[in-house]
């Protein structure tokens, strides 16, 4: 699980994580744009909770990742769950369904810093990629097509940090045996870095634990 406030660099980490490690990348605030795109009645519960920073209610979240997490993708490659949970009632019914992960990583960065890296941020639609204006410049060739987020703007911004500075103390209470605090402060490069530790000493762990059975 990967976890973080708003523009923390969750994204950013877990395109690097499935690019080496090869898990499926479930993203809930990705699923839930999908869902509005889609226009479904899913979508369009979520959208107004979405559009005021506030977290989606868990009648539309939870089903959605448990179904997400039962596919067989998930299931053949492990997940890297991102987005969840976000409060302790959403830890618990996961908790009751038997799913925990191996690891917590809680990216951490002040709050000074995530105004500028939200304003900032643009999305490439062809090819998902997170860019920033000032800290990941696009290529001149895909600037025209990219887009901002509707959510991205700092009055929506200092409401999700709101909402994240009020849940992250009981999400991340759940999670003490398996949690690394990773100071996301740095290049991407780097916090990459750290995490690339992390999960390959994980690996190496379960490696040796199946050699031994
Ligand atoms: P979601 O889409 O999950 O948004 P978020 O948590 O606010 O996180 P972001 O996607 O904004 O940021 P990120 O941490 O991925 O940062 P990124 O890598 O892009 O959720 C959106 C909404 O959906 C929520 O507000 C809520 O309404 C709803 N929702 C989602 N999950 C829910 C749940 N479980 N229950 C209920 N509702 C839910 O990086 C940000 C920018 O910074 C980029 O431009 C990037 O290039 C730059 N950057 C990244 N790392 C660095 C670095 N090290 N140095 C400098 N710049 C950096």
């Amino acid at each position: 699980m990967i976890a973080g406030a708003p523009a923390a660099g969750k994204g950013t980490q877990c395109a690097k994580i499935v690019d080496k490690f090869g898990l499926v990348h479930v993203s809930v605030g990705d699923l839930l744009r999908a869902e509005v795109e889609r226009g479904t009645e899913a979508g369009k519960k979520a959208q107004q909770y979405m559009d005021q920073g506030d977290l989606v209610p868990n009648e539309v979240v939870v089903e959605m990742v448990k179904n997400r997490l039962s596919q067989g993708d998930v299931k053949e490659h492990g997940w890297l769950l991102d987005g969840y949970p976000r409060s302790a009632s959403q830890a618990e019914a996961i908790e009751k369904e038997g799913i925990r992960p191996d690891l917590f990583i809680l990216i951490d960065v002040p709050d000074e810093h995530l105004i500028e890296r939200i304003v900032g941020r643009r999305l490439d639609p062809e090819t998902g990629t997170i860019y920033h204006l000032k800290f990941k410049p696009p290529p001149q060739e895909v600037t025209d097509r990219l887009i901002q987020r509707s959510d991205d703007t700092e009055e929506k911004a200092r409401n999700r940090l709101k909402t994240h500075n009020k849940n992250v103390d009981a999400v991340v209470s759940t999670y003490d045996d398996v949690l690394v605090s990773v100071d996301g402060t740095r290049s991407m490069d780097e916090v990459f870095e750290s995490i690339d530790g992390l999960l390959t000493a994980m690996v190496e762990k379960h490696e040796l634990a199946t050699v031994g059975q």
